[in-house]
């Protein structure tokens, strides 16, 4: 099988004397005492959308890089599109041609996973979405690979503890969420798996910020993880809406269009991420999540094929496949919609992951900005609007259209203590 040497890997240092093996009666923990600076050499596996984004990234913060993909066809294409990108840097004068060539030269690309993996301290999988896929691949890189390498998912949806599960030491498995376009994105979810030991996170903590990105820590393995895990329950709560013929699209699109500001609306963002995509992540949420049911109308927009902007028609008519802002949208129809309901659905379950010790209410602000562009932060929301008022807007939605959004026990208790947000002084952060 071809490698392609752009260079060598760099000297790779022995880690072995940072792997600190803990007995247990019938188990090694294998305790990584690594640090960020200690990552000499990444492996990414998947030349895709993600995967050479990912490579191109970790190449940019000086990182050498082996991308890895079954075919050489993908690999060479996964190159060129790291080319087209860093040509583009260069064309704008973002990038020298000297720094060009270095961040080229840190790549190597190779259908030889084998080979790649067997001195490597960190791989990054990025290959299609498939739980017994990423299953197979994992328990055989870890078989593969050094002891101390640490092994990262780029699953969307997965759990971390699933794709580890077939791993003999799942305390080195970790999610590693970047977000497309990868490049532009700075957010990075770090997942802690059941398993995943806290050095191992720490280090793709660091790490992350070592390639000059974002990094969020989301604690628990949860449905969604904390950005998904958020913006998934608002999308789906207004396909009830329509479900139950309260509203129409229109209607609440000129609502969070012209009142709240969001440039695309609800459904104008499901037409243009794809009908599809939405159905595939909340699919995986509503199996885990006890009580959460799949709005009917996403369901039937994906059994029509109609997915939105990339058909040509979802919830609006996108003619040539482009997204196009319907015309439609109006004040007289925004009237008819209270757009703070879908905000509050929203808020509801960012104060769980927060009530759960998932994540930080910083952190969750901070996914929700860089994540999906929003001014403000979820949890800074609540706090301007007031929690008293989010309260009784969640009772409201739980009366008239379902129960699942009834307030979560921390923001009534938070009513009860006091902290009802910036006009108190304190909420979920202090003023
Ligand atoms: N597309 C997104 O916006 C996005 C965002 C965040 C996370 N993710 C996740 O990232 C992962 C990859 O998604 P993508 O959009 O890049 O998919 P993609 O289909 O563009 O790329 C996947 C690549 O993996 C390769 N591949 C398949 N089996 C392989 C193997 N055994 N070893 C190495 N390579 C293999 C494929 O040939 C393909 O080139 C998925 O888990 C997805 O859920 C995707």
């Amino acid at each position: 099988m071809p490698v392609y040497p752009a260079q060598q890997h760099q000297a790779l240092r022995t880690t072995e004397a940072h792997l600190l093996p803990f007995h247990k009666p019938n188990y090694t923990f294998i305790v990584i005492r690594m640090k960020a600076e200690d990552v000499k050499h990444i492996t990414v596996l998947g030349a895709g959308l993600m995967g050479h984004g990912i490579t191109q990234s970790f190449a940019q913060a000086g990182f050498p890089v082996t991308m890895v993909d079954i075919k050489d066809e993908f690999v060479q294409k996964g190159l060129e599109n790291i080319k087209w990108s860093l040509g583009k840097f260069l064309e704008k004068g973002r990038l020298s041609q000297a720094d060009h060539d270095a961040i080229l030269n840190r790549i190597t690309v190779s259908t030889d996973r084998d080979a790649a993996i067997k001195e490597t301290d960190l791989i990054v999988e990025a290959i299609p979405e498939i739980l017994s896929l990423k299953q197979e691949v994992f328990a055989d890189i870890e078989a593969k690979s050094p002891k101390h390498t640490i092994l990262a998912t780029n699953t969307s949806s997965l759990p971390i503890t699933d794709v580890a599960a077939t791993t003999k030491h799942p305390e080195k498995v970790v999610g590693m969420h970047f977000f497309s376009p990868v490049v532009r994105m700075n957010i990075v979810e770090i997942i802690k798996g059941e398993k995943t030991s806290d050095e191992v996170a720490k280090v793709i903590y660091a790490l992350t910020e070592r390639m000059g990105k974002e990094p969020v820590m989301c604690n628990k393995d949860v449905p969604g993880f904390i950005a998904n895990g958020i913006q998934m329950f608002p999308l789906n709560f207004v396909g009830q809406l329509i479900d139950m013929g309260k509203f129409t699209p229109e209607e609440i699109d000129s609502a969070t269009t012209l009142k709240l500001g969001l440039p695309m609306g609800t459904f104008g963002l499901l037409d243009f991420v794809g009908i599809d995509v939405v159905y595939n992540v909340l699919k995986f949420m509503t199996t885990r999540i006890p009580g959460m049911k799949m709005a009917k109308c996403l369901e039937e927009k994906v059994q029509k094929g109609e997915l939105g902007a990339k058909t040509g028609k979802g919830f609006y008519v996108h003619p040539g496949n482009r997204w196009q802002r319907p015309t439609i949208w109006s004040q007289e129809l925004a009237d008819k919609f209270d757009p703070q309901l879908v905000v509050v659905v929203g808020i509801n379950r960012a104060a769980e992951l927060v009530a759960d010790n998932v994540a930080s209410p910083a952190d969750i602000d901070k996914t929700m900005k860089l994540g999906f562009n929003q001014p403000v932060g979820t949890l800074e929301l609540a706090d301007s609007l007031g929690l008293d008022a989010v309260v009784e807007k969640l009772e409201f939605v739980a009366k008239e259209y379902n129960d699942f959004y009834k307030p979560h026990p921390l923001l009534k208790k938070m009513v009860k203590d006091g902290k009802l947000g910036m006009k108190a002084k304190q909420g979920f952060f202090k003023y």
